[in-house]
């Protein structure tokens, strides 16, 4: 199947990222969103993300990028929008109404043969497949956050899905510098998540629960498994706001949850809130590397 169209519903954070790289590596893009507010904005998204995908990208320069932006348009009229997709991208919030809704309009006014991808972090596909209208087009393509250098793109199919869709998507996430990674089924979580939060949570329990400091914590893992980073490190990757935020979604925490929640807590009010900040279990240089 030859991809040339590409419509990306939504331009929040991730939403103008798939957008913007997608742009980047040649394809016409169209990058829908609710209101002329809301596409003020993700011009602004655009040149953020564009001036940085110069700088952290060889292969991307200024003249490029304008190139690039050039092949990306916006509009806030869905139907408009998706009418010659060859491939749908869905990123809107994650509240399954709207996808619902979204979905909807989209399986009516898209192109028959078009195949619709949704970028959902936490809700399983077959939970609105049959809003698309064609729930044999519709698969996740899950990015992460700073998709030009984190740049996995995990592929799922629901039940229903036409297998044939995952090597579609396959190629073209190849075709857009992304590391595609194939799911046989539906996981929540995918992948990642699957093995990444009972990783991070071990960790926390051992700290919480008084067992081994960070330090030694992380360095019995790397040491012992040839990775480069333990649990710790990698929460101050992620960003100690964002773990703390996804440990409070838990209803009823344990006590050792709740201590290692206020352990965050003061850390964040302390501005150790991890590598961006140069601090936080440890300490991190400018590039991010640690140093203590
Ligand atoms: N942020 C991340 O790190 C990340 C990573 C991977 C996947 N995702 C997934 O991507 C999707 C989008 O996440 P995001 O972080 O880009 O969200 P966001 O809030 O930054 O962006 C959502 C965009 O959708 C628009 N939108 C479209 N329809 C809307 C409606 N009916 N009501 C309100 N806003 C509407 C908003 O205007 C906004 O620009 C979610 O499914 C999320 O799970 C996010």
């Amino acid at each position: 199947m030859n991809i040339k169209n590409v419509t990306v519903l939504g331009a929040g954070v991730l939403g103008a990222q798939i957008a913007l790289v997608t742009a980047n590596r040649g394809f016409n893009v169209v990058s829908w969103d609710i209101n002329d507010e809301a596409l003020q904005a993700a011009s602004k998204r655009f040149d953020t993300f564009g001036a940085q995908m110069v700088a952290e990208l060889e292969d991307t320069t200024e003249e490029s990028m304008a190139e690039a932006r050039g092949r990306l348009s916006q509009t806030s009229d869905l139907e408009e929008a998706v009418r010659e997709a060859d491939l749908v991208i869905e990123a809107v919030p994650e509240k399954l109404e709207i996808k619902k809704d979204v979905w909807e309009r989209v399986g009516k006014a898209a192109p028959a043969e078009a195949v619709f991808a949704t970028n959902t972090s936490t809700l399983l596909p077959s939970l609105f497949a049959e809003s698309t209208g064609s729930p044999e087009r519709f698969l996740a393509l899950h990015f992460a956050n700073h998709i030009w250098l984190q740049n996995t793109a995990e592929i799922m199919p629901h039940a229903g899905t036409d297998l044939k869709y995952v090597d579609v998507l396959e190629e073209f996430a190849e075709q857009i510098g992304m590391v595609p990674v194939k799911l046989k089924k539906e996981q929540p979580g995918y992948i990642l998540n699957t093995i990444l939060v009972p990783f991070l949570t071990a960790g926390q329990y051992l700290l919480a629960n008084d067992v081994a400091e960070p330090e030694d914590i992380d360095r019995d893992w790397r040491n012992s498994t040839g990775s480069p980073r333990g649990p710790f490190e990698v929460m101050d990757v992620v960003g100690l706001r964002t773990v703390l935020a996804v440990g409070k979604l838990k209803p009823n925490p344990e006590e050792w949850e709740k201590k290692f929640q206020g352990i965050l807590e003061e850390m964040i009010a302390d501005g150790r809130i991890g590598v961006e900040a140069g601090r936080g279990f440890f300490t991190y240089n400018e590039q991010g590397q640690r140093v203590g």
